[in-house]
């Protein structure tokens, strides 16, 4: 297993390339089973969660080659088994987005319930009540959902909660419906206005994205598309929260401004310069930083996907900071181990107090998700002395090769293949 070492303390200068974003790309694989002809999507990270799906899709009957550029052939998915198996689906749990796209385009699909996750128990039975009013005759069998509808009618449905993945599956799904439907309380999230774009662009009628309802005509077929991946305002808000940190000065380019107005209002906030320049935006870390209050929304509120990486700033701000997390019900587990780089926390239930400025001092120190160990990076480059964090898996599934990329702006980082000697 990879591990990533740290020498803390240099400041970071230069210009950085924002990536496509995962969780664009990862809803738009799953759409192109919605019709038998090719897709081809461009400006597509390089992340194990993306391979995840490359491979989820040919166990479906895909033919998928590249991978910045990735072409995707679903001709022969009608010929398989149109199901997502337990052993992909254990791995990502974005996988379960295959669901709708099988059910509308082959009136069936069998997918493995993707069981517990590190941040979270993460139900979807929203996105089952949602295939469920647009027909769909769903059964639990061995721990897989079974779906079948000869074909999906438009209907009315208002979601319980808003929930991203649950908002994009059933509009994929009512994509393909005979007639219209009126989906209401849903995800307003870039990456659900993305993927409503890239329907439009396969030949889809839908309306409103973006806001909290969405209307789609259904149509009889949807062709393919060429298509570039929007940049990752996720990746974008760790890279500026790495410069913050570190008092540096880096341009973040093409970095998705205008989907990131509540992470810059919070940065600004703590006394941060975010320029808005033509190639991108240039984030001035302060000689001090100060005390911000955060709490995690959908958007477009203060991402949760963000919540972790704050928390770093917070504990290099002057004062006290609250943290409050409101979507998912587990995801502190970056706090014990920024606890042993000294950091002083506090967690009481889905808040948590965080007081600075503390001098964080290196540790070895162990990934437990994807936006934790985005933390335990960040600590890493402002403690002191060399943070070695472990199970970098967890980063590579939403950071390409991100050592390289801070190397690039003056880190000291390196990576080192398998366990240490
Ligand atoms: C998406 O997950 C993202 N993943 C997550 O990013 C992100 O944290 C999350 O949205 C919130 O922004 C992808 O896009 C692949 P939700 P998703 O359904 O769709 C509850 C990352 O770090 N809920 O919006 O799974 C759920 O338990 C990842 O890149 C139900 O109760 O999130 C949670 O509390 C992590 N029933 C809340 O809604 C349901 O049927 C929001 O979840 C569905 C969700």
């Amino acid at each position: 297993m990879d591990r990533i070492v740290i020498e803390g303390g240099h400041r970071l200068r230069g210009r950085v390339r924002i990536n496509g974003a995962k969780n664009a790309a990862l809803l738009i694989q799953c759409a192109s089973l919605l019709t038998d002809q090719a897709t081809t999507l461009r400006h597509v990270p390089i992340l194990s969660d993306v391979a995840t799906m490359s491979r989820l899709l040919e166990r479906l009957g895909c033919a998928v080659e590249g991978d910045r550029t990735l072409a995707i052939d679903p001709a022969a998915v009608a010929q398989g088994s149109l199901e997502a198996p337990y052993d992909l689906v254990k791995t990502m749990r974005a996988s379960i987005t295959v669901m709708g796209p099988l059910l509308a385009r082959y009136g069936r699909a069998r997918v493995s319930l993707p069981g517990g996750c590190a941040i979270g128990a993460r139900p979807i039975d929203q996105h089952l009540k949602g295939l469920e009013a647009l027909g769909a005759k769903i059964q639990l069998v061995h721990g897989y959902v079974e779906l079948r509808a000869k074909r999906l009618r438009g209907a009315g449905f208002v979601f319980d909660t808003v929930t991203v993945g649950g908002t994009q599956n059933v509009m994929m799904a009512a994509c393909l419906a005979k007639g219209t439907s009126r989906l209401e309380n849903v995800a307003r999230e870039p990456e659900v206005q993305e993927l409503a774009t890239v329907l439009v662009k396969m030949g889809a009628r839908i309306r409103g994205a973006g806001t909290s309802v969405i209307e789609i005509e259904g149509v009889d077929a949807l062709h393919g598309l060429d298509h570039s991946i929007l940049p990752d305002r996720i990746e974008a808000g760790t890279l500026a929260v790495a410069a913050a940190i570190t008092r540096g000065d880096v341009l973040l380019e093409d970095a998705p401004v205008d989907h990131m107005h509540a992470q810059i209002a919070k940065l600004e906030e703590a006394g941060v310069q975010c320029r808005v320049e033509p190639d991108g935006l240039r984030v001035i870390g302060p000689e001090q930083l100060e005390a911000v209050d955060v709490a995690t929304q959908p958007y477009p509120g203060f991402p949760t996907d963000m919540q972790a990486q704050i928390m770093v700033l917070a504990a290099c701000a002057r004062g006290q900071s609250l943290v409050t997390e409101t979507i998912f019900e587990n995801r502190f587990m970056h706090v014990p181990e920024l606890a042993r780089m000294g950091a002083d926390i506090h967690v009481n239930g889905h808040s948590a107090i965080v007081r600075g400025p503390t001098k964080l001092s290196a540790a070895t120190v162990m990934a437990t998700d994807l936006r934790a160990s985005a933390s335990l990076v960040l600590a890493g480059l402002v403690a002191a002395g060399s943070t070695e964090i472990l199970r970098v898996y967890h980063l590579d599934r939403g950071y390409e090769a991100i050592e390289k990329r801070l190397r690039k702006i003056g880190a000291q980082i390196k990576r080192y293949h398998g366990a240490r000697a």
